[in-house]
């Protein structure tokens, strides 16, 4: 990287770029600027602070929790394919307790708004996990993994059915009176349902999407790659698959979207905010490159800057046509 990009990358007022301000919001979340982590891609941060100030992100979404501690799935857990990334982690965490035990302390001292994600495999799961974070004032906000298998109703994912969608929202939301975002599946079969579902419920914005579930297979040892068998996939080839379910759902104006799923440069992140994201979130990018965020927030300044545009707001669903936008 040259020289003078890495001091353009640590200057951490947005207004000093150039005078062009990249503020933007999720809701009633306000945010420096509009380039998140992705959940389960940078732990919880501590890495990635020895890296640069956190503070350069927008926000900070840290790995996904459970009510127990969880060691994951058997490995190999991440998988190597033409155009992405399959893993099957399987929620490797600290649970609930360990996240408040050896976690918030260090997350309270980080600057910029902090979400904790958390998964579930049962309604009680979640209502157990908004109940232990209530009130924290080291987070700003709950992102809901809708992800996981329920339990209950034969390892179906909880976010393929709205029904189920509305049940955890209204579980979280009964016990969390802070921000809550529900982060979808790619693989909803009524992507616009699910979403009426979590805002009825109680969610003020929606993060799009999650991986996608898939596999590989190695042709010599005749078996499937990944010890879980299944994974999800993320990175490039998610990209236009997630870029869909953003466009479809800022048209429909149903809450807020912070979009993300293979977005690995500057101009990936444009697309997003184009089809009416109001801010993006970078995994897999990460996990390649530490300081991916910082390059993307880099590449959406000098856009704004190449196209005359003072302000963010000014492209955020230029893709969408002028009614569609209000929200
Ligand atoms: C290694 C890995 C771990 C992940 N862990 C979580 C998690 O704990 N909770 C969650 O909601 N999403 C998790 N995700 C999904 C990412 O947050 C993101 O939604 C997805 O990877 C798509 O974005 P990307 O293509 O930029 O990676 C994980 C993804 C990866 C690659």
């Amino acid at each position: 990287m040259a020289a003078d990009n890495s001091q353009r990358l640590m200057a951490d007022n947005p207004r000093l770029k150039n005078n062009i301000d990249i503020t933007t919001a999720l809701g009633d979340l306000q945010l420096k600027n509009p380039v998140l982590t992705a959940s389960g891609t940078c732990g919880f941060g501590r890495e990635l602070a020895e890296r640069y100030e956190l503070s350069e992100l927008g926000a900070l979404i840290v790995k996904g929790i459970t009510v127990e501690p969880r060691s994951g799935n058997s490995s190999p857990r991440i998988a190597e394919t033409p155009a992405g990334l399959l893993n099957s982690i399987g929620l490797e965490n600290p649970g609930l307790e360990g996240f408040i035990r050896e976690e918030l302390p260090w997350l309270a001292g980080v600057k910029p708004p902090v979400l904790a994600n958390i998964s579930g495999h049962s309604i009680s799961d979640f209502s157990r996990l908004a109940e232990g974070l209530a009130g924290r004032q080291e987070i700003a906000g709950l992102e809901v993994n809708v992800s996981c298998p329920n339990i209950g109703a034969g390892g179906l994912a909880f976010g393929t059915d709205p029904e189920m969608v509305a049940r955890v929202a209204e579980a979280v939301r009964s016990y969390y009176s802070g921000f809550i975002l529900v982060k979808l599946t790619p693989a909803a079969g009524d992507i616009l349902a699910v979403a009426q579902a979590a805002r009825e419920s109680g969610a003020e914005a929606l993060t799009v999407c999650n991986t996608m579930p898939g596999m590989e297979i190695d042709i010599e040892s005749r078996a499937p790659v990944l010890g879980n068998t299944f994974g999800g996939l993320s990175g490039p080839a998610l990209q236009p698959i997630a870029l869909k379910l953003v466009y479809q759902l800022a048209q429909a104006d149903i809450l807020p979207i912070l979009g993300g799923g293979g977005i690995m440069t500057g101009r990936d992140a444009i697309k997003f905010l184009l089809a009416g994201a109001r801010a993006v979130s970078v995994g897999t990018a990460t996990l390649l490159d530490p300081l991916a965020p910082l390059k993307i927030k880099t590449g959406i300044v000098d856009y704004l800057k190449k196209h005359n545009c003072g302000n963010l707001q000014e492209i955020i669903g230029q893709a969408l046509t002028e009614a569609e936008t209000s929200r």
